[in-house]
């Protein structure tokens, strides 16, 4: 029998480094590897083929998935599972590596209590919104994409007495928001994890720009919705000229960072063994201080991702606090 891998929601840098020692490892074991096209949807309209080691060389620096990823609506119907199984089936596959969020390992649990179909989840999204992990596949290329915009916005920022306002990928999770407006020294970060005091920032900023601050970087999550909320108010609170920019599907691409490669290896050999093994049927790698373990599907998705409290800290005079 063989193992199929597919990536199944947003894609992200560092999927073609997992993929790659996927193919090597599985090989290795003596397992055929098999590739599912196009995420949970291919997986129901049979786009499957067996993997070699030449489909996966030259992939290690490419951002992106070149198995493709999809959302697939289809999958929540019963009859569409049925035919996805009938699939895996046909070509001899009885274990999954799924590379996603949470709202994928929900899909493939439910597929596991349909057909018995053994699966390993890999967290990887750029939103870092797992719970139980503090690492997802794909963060630490995100950022650094971030960064290197922050840092040209920042130039012509300061060229003209101008405030930025540029809103980060995340959907309700803060983590890139704030990491990025730590690491590029905003003035704002707006994130669903922190109530801004709007008062106190505006008596600090005001401060600031009286005492010969010229420009202005606010950091905010698409989540929170308050892009234009924020623009406005820096222009009417604190009278400074104002641009959004949204940063928006560019955070998805880019080669993956030596991080994300070396983590691709890691999640998939974590994950690969514990699959071969047959020691937990449905379970989702984690990275927790520095080490790699499995926790149960139901646990990682019965709860939310917290961002460490030491992290948010650093964060709150750019919210007011
Ligand atoms: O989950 C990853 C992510 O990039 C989110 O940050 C973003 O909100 C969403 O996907 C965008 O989805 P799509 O690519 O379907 O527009």
């Amino acid at each position: 029998m063989g193992i199929g891998i597919l990536c199944s929601g947003g894609d992200c840098a560092g999927m073609n480094p997992a993929i790659r020692r996927f193919v090597d490892k599985c090989i290795n074991e003596n397992t055929q590897p098999y590739f599912i096209y196009d995420g949970l949807s291919g997986m129901i309209d049979g786009h499957i083929k067996k993997a070699s080691h030449t489909d996966v060389s030259g992939i290690i620096h490419k951002g992106g998935t070149i198995i493709r990823s999809s959302r697939s609506k289809r999958f929540f119907e019963k009859k569409f599972r049925e035919q996805a199984f009938n699939n895996l089936a046909k070509n001899n596959i009885d274990k999954l590596v799924v590379l996603g969020g949470d709202g994928s390992f929900r899909a493939l649990k439910q597929f596991y209590d349909d057909f018995g179909v053994k699966f390993v989840g890999i967290p990887a999204t750029i939103d870092n919104d797992v719970n139980l992990t503090e690492y997802c596949l794909g963060v630490d290329t995100a950022l650094n994409v971030i960064r290197s915009a922050i840092d040209n916005i920042r130039d012509t920022a300061s060229s003209f007495r101008r405030a930025f306002v540029i809103e980060v990928m995340g959907r309700e999770c803060g983590y890139l928001a704030l990491v990025s407006a730590i690491t590029s020294g905003a003035e704002l970060c707006i994130i669903p994890e922190i109530e801004p005091n709007m008062n106190n920032l505006e008596k600090r900023l005001s401060n600031e720009l009286n005492a010969g601050r010229n420009y202005l970087i606010a950091i905010v999550t698409e989540g929170t919705g308050k892009t234009e909320t924020i623009k406005e108010w820096i222009e009417n609170r604190l009278n400074l000229d104002s641009r959004i920019s949204i940063l928006s599907h560019i955070q998805r691409g880019g080669n993956p960072t030596v991080y994300d490669r070396l983590m691709g290896f890691e999640f998939i050999d974590f994950g690969l063994n514990t699959l071969l093994k047959n020691s937990m049927p449905n379970g989702v790698v984690t990275y927790k201080n520095g080490y790699f373990s499995m926790e149960t599907i139901d646990k990682v998705v019965s709860g939310k991702y917290r961002i460490k409290e030491n992290i948010l800290k650093l964060a709150y005079k750019m919210s007011g606090i």
